[in-house]
């Protein structure tokens, strides 16, 4: 075994740690926040009538139609955007393309763990700022670092920072702010315009949320040219697919369509908050497609257990700020009363 070729680091490191995909196909799947519905009827219909024999070519490398699709979206122009085979590529591009090796990776804790990964795969320093006991905002005075990755609305919290708290954060701070939107369609507002206005801002979209395409990758960042620029410079060549692109430019066709599934997920968010605070759960206010709530007896982890074992999986992070939480995505109907019918019998049990 060559392990003496494998770099220190990656030895060493545990890697991130994706939800677990279930090879059953009878599970309750709330641990992803993935969306329990189909894409847009336009997307399935492109799927169908896709001709095959034009896989033999490369993609366009930066996919211009799709660009400019996404720029009409935001009202910019297509040198504004660049794409990548998911959000997580893009922010591993912005990491290659914006750190030195001796700089600094920042970012909110809690937020996304796969941004303490990035920075050591590339061996870079880490300098996570805490969050408030309630997950609130709470940046150090004089904070610096080289890039900042800001999740808003955050995860696993589901909280949304305000727009004028960020501004205000990305106009003095010295580095570049990656602003992952992964979840903003859920919001009720958006900051992408400050990625347009503010030369050192890159706001970064994914279609696995909200446009229910998250089998497909696919996300992009919006951002000043130069620094759009320099990402084309560090990503793969051919790094979103052929028929990921024209999916794409299916889905934001139909951007009607997201945004019904995004209110109907909106309303089910609010129900199944109603409901677990009558059972006990403290839950916080969500701007995303998932809860974060504290339960009550028998407390988050044997919760997340238990509910594994009746087949509904949501996801648990073992860290001393989360290990009294679970984040719940939301489901459809009948994914929140199976749901809420398995936590009925557990703390039945649990009280007993
Ligand atoms: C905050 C955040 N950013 C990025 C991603 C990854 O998105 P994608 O599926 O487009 O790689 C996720 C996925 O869960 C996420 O939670």
């Amino acid at each position: 075994m060559r392990t003496d070729s494998i770099r220190r680091v990656v030895r060493s490191m545990r890697g991130y740690q994706p939800g677990e995909q279930p090879l059953r196909g009878d599970v309750i799947k709330l641990n992803t926040n993935e969306n329990p519905y189909p894409p847009s009827p336009r997307v399935l219909k492109l799927l169908r009538s896709l001709d095959g024999s034009q896989l033999r070519l490369y993609p366009d490398p930066l996919g211009g139609r799709l660009c400019e699709a996404v720029a009409r979206r935001h009202g910019c122009g297509s040198d504004e955007v660049v794409l990548g085979n998911g959000a997580d590529d893009i922010l591993a591009m912005c990491l290659r393309a914006f750190v030195e090796r001796d700089g600094s990776v920042g970012y909110f804790e809690p937020s996304y763990s796969l941004y303490p990964v990035l920075a050591e795969i590339a061996e870079v320093e880490v300098r996570p700022v805490e969050l408030g006991a309630d997950f609130e905002w709470a940046m150090p005075e004089g904070y610096t670092a080289s890039i900042f990755f800001m999740t808003n609305p955050n995860a696993p919290t589901g909280v949304l920072f305000p727009r004028e708290q960020v501004r205000e954060f990305c106009e003095t701070f010295s580095g570049i702010v990656v602003i992952d939107q992964a979840y903003v369609e859920f919001a009720r507002e958006d900051c992408v315009d400050l990625a347009l206005e503010l030369d050192n801002v890159i706001a970064v979209r994914t279609f696995s949320k909200a446009f229910s395409l998250a089998g497909i990758r696919l996300g992009y960042a919006v951002g000043p040219s130069e620094l759009m620029r320099a990402l084309i410079k560090v990503k793969d060549s051919y790094n979103v697919g052929r028929i990921t692109q024209e999916l794409g430019c299916a889905a934001l066709e139909d951007v009607r369509y997201m945004e019904g599934n995004v209110e109907r997920i909106r309303q089910t968010r609010a129900r199944l908050g109603g409901e677990l605070q009558r059972r006990g759960f403290r839950v916080w206010p969500s701007e995303t497609n998932f809860l974060w709530v504290r339960p009550p007896e028998p407390g988050a982890r044997r919760l997340y257990e238990l509910l594994r074992d009746d087949g509904i999986y949501v996801r648990y992070f073992d860290a001393r700020r989360t290990e009294d939480y679970l984040r719940i995505s939301v489901g459809d109907d009948a994914d929140m009363y199976a749901l809420l019918g398995s936590l009925d019998r557990i703390m039945a049990g649990a009280g007993r």
